[in-house]
């Protein structure tokens, strides 16, 4: 679009300063761009909460670099609207208590299931961390490391472990996420939570934590796949960056 926009210019500059010379025609140049669902100009890491003790902590891509997976829309607005939406709540909740100078770990591991709000928002703000996290452009393929290891020990196989957590997203009933997570005897287990809830949340009938997520709100593929969860699901795996959920294993076990 630029490129028009500049040939019009240099058009309109040329007829206004030779109005006698007869114009010829122009090749307007061809958009190069392979983004056909949006295109978007902004930048993950310009994006801010609000004051607070949470901060947004960016992308390590732009908008447009999970395509044709997650398109550059679906991607914008989940991590420019909803995740700051939630991030924005989370920093209100916790302002002026003593949670403001505790980790969110910490909030969510002793959270009271009754505070829907600061439940919600806590919830949002550390599910969205996760998610963005575990994701990369030009990633997906078998897991590598630890992970490959721990999979095969738990599911039997990648292709097991794939087809149980599809089935988990999927089968999720309204909003929520699909993890798997590493539990305190070290084993690996897929769960299910609904809405923003999370495997570190105390009161959780299985607690765990959290090694990857996935999530199945509808603000996280409607756009692209409408009610296709399961094929989100599918394109999803191509996505997951194992050497991120390598990193968040050893995290755990240190
Ligand atoms: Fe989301």
């Amino acid at each position: 679009m630029k490129k028009v926009f500049i040939a019009s210019i240099i058009i309109a500059a040329f007829i206004s300063c030779n109005k006698k010379s007869t114009l010829e025609e122009v090749d307007v140049p061809q958009a190069t761009s392979t983004t056909t669902t949006s295109e978007t100009t902004s930048n993950p890491n310009d994006v801010k909460a609000n004051e607070g003790a949470f901060k947004m902590l960016g992308l390590n891509y732009g908008y447009a670099d999970l395509e044709p997976y997650m398109d550059a829309k679906t991607v914008e607005t989940h991590y420019a609207k909803h995740h700051v939406g939630y991030t924005n709540n989370l920093n209100e909740a916790v302002k002026g208590t003593e949670l403001e100078s505790k980790s969110i770990e910490e909030i969510l591991i002793g959270i009271d299931g009754k505070d829907s709000f600061l439940r919600n928002n806590a919830g949002g703000y550390y599910n969205h961390n996760i998610f963005w996290e575990i994701l990369g452009p030009k990633k997906g393929g078998k897991p590598t490391g630890k992970a490959a290891e721990l999979i095969t020990r738990d599911f039997g196989s990648y292709d097991a472990f794939k087809e149980q957590f599809k089935k988990a997203g999927t089968g999720v009933f309204g909003s929520g996420w699909a993890w798997l997570i590493m539990t305190d005897n070290g084993a690996l287990k897929i769960i299910t939570t609904a809405n923003q809830d999370n495997p570190l949340m105390g009161f959780q009938e299985i607690k765990g934590y959290p090694i990857l997520n996935l999530d199945v709100w509808e603000h996280a593929y409607y756009l692209k796949y409408t009610n296709k969860r399961a094929e989100y699901i599918d394109n999803y795996f191509k996505l997951i960056d194992w050497d991120k959920v390598n990193y968040r294993i050893d995290l755990h076990r240190k």
